[in-house]
């Protein structure tokens, strides 16, 4: 993989906030470095909690000077090296990037992507997006060929995911046909939660293979790993070994999904 014509990207959404997006893209990226693919981490959500966890040295120029009015740079020399060390770098985000959710049709959609265009010596670039499905989420779904929706397993995920996969629909049609759904990510799954048990339940047979196997348990390792600034698969507990061999796993379907595998025949199961 060296251009962004190969490299697949991944957009994590969701509707609502709160439901693990960060914590998804953070294990995916830690994965990844795990695995010593050169990984970027775009962080798209002006909350820059992707940012403070991945623990940059230096910040210069951030997602919000990348989207701004008249933006001639390359991202490649926007990016900065995570002080979780390996190949991963990130796009920090910062407050003002704010400023640039306003909502969407106001033509400003494929900044993003332009200035992607030849990023080289890359292997995985994930986007942790802000819970909403303004613009910014359509400038990293325009820029993606996969998404990933989060959803914790309560009363309105169903609901929730349908919102959310209707939007990746919008966007596909009107600005990325490339952009397909990877799976639903089913986050913070107490098995003895009868209420959990049914919403997962729901969800699998609302939305069939979509939803990704196994599901991300409640796991305090989790919260501990990103509030020290590290990734997950570091971090000394049982917990964090069964987070991060989930993880592992949809690494490896997101990179089967890249190059066209496993994300077909997930599609199938989606009600767009
Ligand atoms: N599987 C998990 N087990 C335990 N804690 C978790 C898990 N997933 C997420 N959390 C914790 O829940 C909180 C919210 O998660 P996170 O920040 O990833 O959500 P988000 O969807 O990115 O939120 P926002 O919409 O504000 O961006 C964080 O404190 C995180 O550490
Ligand atoms: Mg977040």
């Amino acid at each position: 993989m060296a251009d962004s014509t190969t490299v697949p990207v991944v957009s994590v959404i969701s509707l609502k906030g709160g439901v693990g997006k960060t914590s998804v893209a953070l294990g995916l990226a830690g994965a990844a470095r795990a695995e010593g693919l050169r990984t970027v981490v775009l962080d798209l959500d002006p909350q820059g909690n992707a940012t403070t966890a991945l623990d940059p040295e230096d910040i210069g120029l951030t997602a919000n000077d990348v989207l701004a009015d008249g933006y001639q740079g390359k991202l490649a020399d926007t990016l900065v090296a995570s002080g979780w060390g390996g190949q991963l770098r990130l796009l920090p985000s910062e407050p003002a990037l704010e400023r640039r959710n306003h909502p969407s049709d106001s033509g400003d959609e494929h900044r993003l992507r332009l200035a992607m265009s030849r990023l080289r010596d890359v292997d995985l670039v994930v986007i942790d997006c802000p819970p909403s499905l303004a613009q910014l989420t359509t400038n990293a779904l325009a820029a993606s060929d996969l998404v990933l929706v989060v959803t914790e397993p309560t009363m309105f995920a169903v609901t929730g995911v349908q919102q959310a996969l209707a939007a990746v629909d919008v966007v596909r049609q009107g600005f990325n046909l490339r952009l397909r759904p990877a799976g639903i990510v089913v986050n913070r799954y107490r098995p003895r939660s009868v209420e959990h048990q049914y919403r997962q339940k729901e969800l699998t047979s609302t939305y069939r293979d979509l939803v990704l196997a196994p599901v991300l348990p409640e796991r305090s390792a989790v919260m501990q790993a990103q509030g020290s600034c590290v990734p997950v698969q570091r971090w000394p507990s049982p917990g964090a070994r069964e987070a991060s061999r989930i993880f592992a796993g949809y690494l490896h379907h997101i990179l089967a999904a890249g190059r066209g595998g496993a994300g077909k025949s997930l599609a199938k199961g989606t009600r767009l």
